[in-house]
């Protein structure tokens, strides 16, 4: 099974993993960061899931148009309540965006760690391509922490990290999830971005930077 096929199973638990009583102030303060990068903004949200950032930074932003490959998370999207009403959502695959028109600003919350390394530069100039000259472009992901992330359990040639993950029906799968540093981001912005900015929590770190 690979990782859409494992999304599209999880649509229905998957905001189980913000309910983690540890990562409570970092989901607060990222929020809080999130919701001023984006105030005012037209944002596109790419591999939205079930929408947990979207409903928060739909709170400061003009408007979010939601995209995922699988349509079985974006129904969970849009069961929540957004008070502004302005978000759409949309299925989209990463690497077949029909964009007619470029956007002001995108997000992208934990999609990064589960880009293959070496499709990491592929995967950055389709995001810049989507986005206007000078917009803004942020990712989320998680730091690997000790005891409340799960274990590695494989890592292969590229040196691309693997966990063994279960769902609630019982089924079991290796699932690609990279655990990126702050100088391994920037090399692969350097000469595609400016005003990078990297904002380490405990558990989580927020890489912002400006199309060039
Ligand atoms: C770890 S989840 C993150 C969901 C959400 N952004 C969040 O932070 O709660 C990764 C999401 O990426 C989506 N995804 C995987 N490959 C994709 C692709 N090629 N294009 C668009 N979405 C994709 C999956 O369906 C899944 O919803």
């Amino acid at each position: 099974m690979n990782l859409v096929s494992y999304y599209k199973d999880r649509a229905k638990e998957y905001e189980k993993i913000y309910s983690k009583p540890e990562r409570q102030d970092d989901l607060q303060n990222a929020s809080i960061y999130l919701q001023h990068v984006f105030a005012d903004k037209n944002v596109l949200e790419i591999a939205c899931g079930t929408g947990y950032w979207t409903e928060r930074i739909a709170a400061s932003a003009s408007s979010i148009f939601a995209t995922d490959v699988n349509e079985s998370v974006i129904d969970v999207a849009k069961r929540k309540i957004i008070p502004n009403q302005n978000v759409s959502f949309g299925v989209a695959d990463i690497y077949n965006f029909n964009a007619i028109n470029k956007y002001e600003s995108l997000f992208g919350g934990f999609i990064m760690s589960h880009i293959k390394m070496q499709d990491i530069d592929k995967f950055l100039m389709t995001i810049n391509n989507l986005v206007y000259p000078r917009g803004k472009i942020v990712f989320m992901d998680n730091n690997f922490v000790e005891g409340s992330n799960l274990p590695i359990t494989n890592t292969d040639e590229e040196g691309n990290t693997f966990q063994t993950r279960k769902l609630e029906d019982g089924s079991i799968h290796l699932v690609l999830k990279n655990f990126h540093s702050e100088n391994f981001l920037r090399l692969k912005l350097n000469g595609i971005a400016d005003e990078v900015k990297f904002i380490k929590l405990k558990y989580y770190w927020i890489l912002e930077y400006n199309n060039l």
